[in-house]
């Protein structure tokens, strides 16, 4: 057991000394409009005073909620906008839909500090993590954007195999439902929502139930650069608004970031599974295995990156631990050290690591989980500070034993839980990955060519992505981020999204000397788009 003295649990203040971003938002664009909505709903922050032993949650504001009518009148605004294909978005050349992306990213600059603060506040996310997130998204639509042009170059040139002419671009699928998830609010919706966009595809988003009003500081950069209809924002109660909409059968592509009940739900409620094309970030259970010869201080720095960034609540979170009985004693003591000396505070304090959590009741759920898990056979490993909480806060709790009767074993737990098993066999932990519910990534921790190399080809086949002596996460965003069984469906990173929302599309034709004069008047006068050997710079 750990037992070293720890810092106590941080505490709320009674007034915050810094400035409270607040925005009492009712309007919500559709059809190229600010609409004025009938409801609202409050946001609380996860922060809040103390007063008198009360907790207050700081109220940040309202977003607009949508009832039933008003999700179908943004619906309509995006069918109309795209027009079976006929609208002016999606047969915009791509130099016009590059420009509109430049244009709102330009727009979307000059919001950083409202965004960031906002984000900070809603999630509890600290300014350092905040600022990333929005700077990475900034950085993804410019490769974005680059990643257009690359893949407009490739379309230009026609291919003649077998004596017929074709050329083959990449045109848009329809009308996108676009949801994105609280803990990356801004970063994992955009990078779906832009790249629909891009590609010529008229979109509907619903923004996340946590992470909602950042969004209220970019309607005016989405209304300024897209055509109207080609943006339109669904505000409200998910079970409310979004199942109309699925029903409807005219969503043709569902880009959801989230959970995968919430998917499997969505994509059966769609009455025409085979126009629904399905992109999805789902849940994960990423385990990490520490071989004996593991680099220890190494494997607890990745692994309380790993499992405690932004407290445990990223997909690529690690949430199961493996760890060889030969350095268990050595590794949990230096990872309960490191854990245990983690601050919590408040998000925009200097070197805070623990922030308070968003979701209601959080702390209550991760108490259940902890006391499964005892119940069950295991054990809190750092006794001082783990399973403890204040309001919203949660201490990192480090438990040891979790076999397969604990919840824990298999739940995703979006929280700073790390749960620990020992294991003396390496087939122990290769059988839960085997077995387990999702596939997303690994981390190996050792450092035998031989054991590593040998266990790498195997997991290749379980998980997309095994991270040698390093924590698992997705960037660098040019690499591919999927998932198998319940973890993901289709791949995302800069040119996989691309490919994603759009659908090759050829014309071809025998190469009669009839077609080849055609053809050489359809690029010489310019009368297609598609049959046209410019190219963007
Ligand atoms: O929540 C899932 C995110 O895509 C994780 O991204 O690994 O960069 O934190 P990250």
């Amino acid at each position: 057991m750990h037992t070293e003295p720890v810092p106590p649990l941080a505490a709320f203040p009674e007034a915050f000394e810094v400035v409270v971003p607040q925005l009492f938002q009712k309007e919500y664009l559709v059809a190229g409009e600010l609409r004025t909505a009938t409801a609202v709903k409050e946001v609380l922050s996860p922060m809040g005073t103390l007063s008198g032993g009360e907790f207050r949650p700081v109220v940040l504001g309202h977003v607009p909620k949508l009832g039933r009518d008003e999700a179908m009148e943004v619906l309509k605004a995006a069918v109309a906008a795209y027009k079976q294909g006929h609208g002016d978005w999606p047969t915009a050349t791509v130099g016009e839909r590059v420009a509109a992306v430049e244009n709102f990213v330009a727009l979307m600059v000059k919001e950083r500090e409202p965004v960031v603060s906002m984000l900070m506040w809603e999630i509890g996310k600290t300014r350092g993590d905040s600022e990333k997130e929005f700077d990475r998204t900034v950085g993804y639509l410019r490769d974005t954007i680059e990643a257009v042009r690359d893949l407009d170059r490739d379309g230009s040139r026609p291919t003649i195999v077998e004596g017929i002419y074709g050329q083959i671009r990449r045109m848009p699928l329809g009308v996108v439902l676009c949801m994105g998830p609280f803990n990356y609010p801004l970063n994992e919706t955009f990078a779906t929502l832009l790249p629909a966009l891009i590609m010529g595809n008229t979109v509907i988003f619903k923004p996340p139930k946590f992470g909602t009003l950042l969004f209220g500081y970019l309607l005016s950069a989405f209304q300024k650069a897209f055509p109207p209809g080609v943006v339109n924002m669904l505000y409200g109660d998910g079970r409310t608004v979004v199942p109309p909409v699925m029903e409807s059968g005219l969503i043709d592509v569902l880009a959801l970031i989230g959970s995968s009940n919430a998917a499997n739900t969505l994509k059966k409620s769609h009455p025409k599974p085979n126009r629904l094309r399905c992109i999805l970030g789902l849940d994960a259970k990423n385990a990490a295995i520490i071989l004996p010869d593991a680099d220890v201080d190494n494997a607890v720095t990745e692994c309380v990156l790993g499992t405690l960034s932004f407290n445990g609540q990223r997909c690529t979170a690690i949430k199961m631990i493996y760890v060889h009985k030969s350095i268990a004693d050595d590794f949990l003591s230096r990872l309960a050290k490191a854990v245990d000396s983690l601050k919590m505070g408040m998000p925009w304090e200097k070197g805070v690591s623990i922030t308070p959590l968003p979701e209601n009741n959080k702390a209550a759920t991760l108490h259940g989980y902890v006391q499964d898990a005892i119940d069950n056979g295991a054990v809190v490993y750092n006794t001082s500070r783990g399973n403890q909480s204040f309001h919203t806060f949660f201490a990192p709790t480090i438990v040891v034993g979790v076999g397969e009767k604990c919840k824990l074993y298999t739940v995703e737990q979006f929280g700073p839980i790390i749960p620990v098993q020992v294991f003396t066999e390496v087939s122990e932990p290769i059988e839960y990955i085997t077995n387990g519910y999702f596939g997303q990534q690994v981390s190996l921790f050792g450092s035998d060519p031989t054991e590593i190399g040998g266990l790498i080809d195997p997991l290749v086949n379980q998980v997309c992505r095994v991270n040698i002596n390093s924590q698992c996460q997705r960037g660098p965003d040019v690499f591919p981020f999927n998932g198998r069984k319940d973890s993901a469906e289709g791949t995302l990173s800069v040119t996989d999204a691309l490919r994603s929302f759009s659908i090759r599309a050829l014309v071809a034709g025998k190469l009669t000397p009839g077609n080849k004069v055609l053809i050489k008047e359809i690029i010489r006068t310019r009368s297609s788009s598609f049959v046209n050997t410019d190219y963007l710079l």
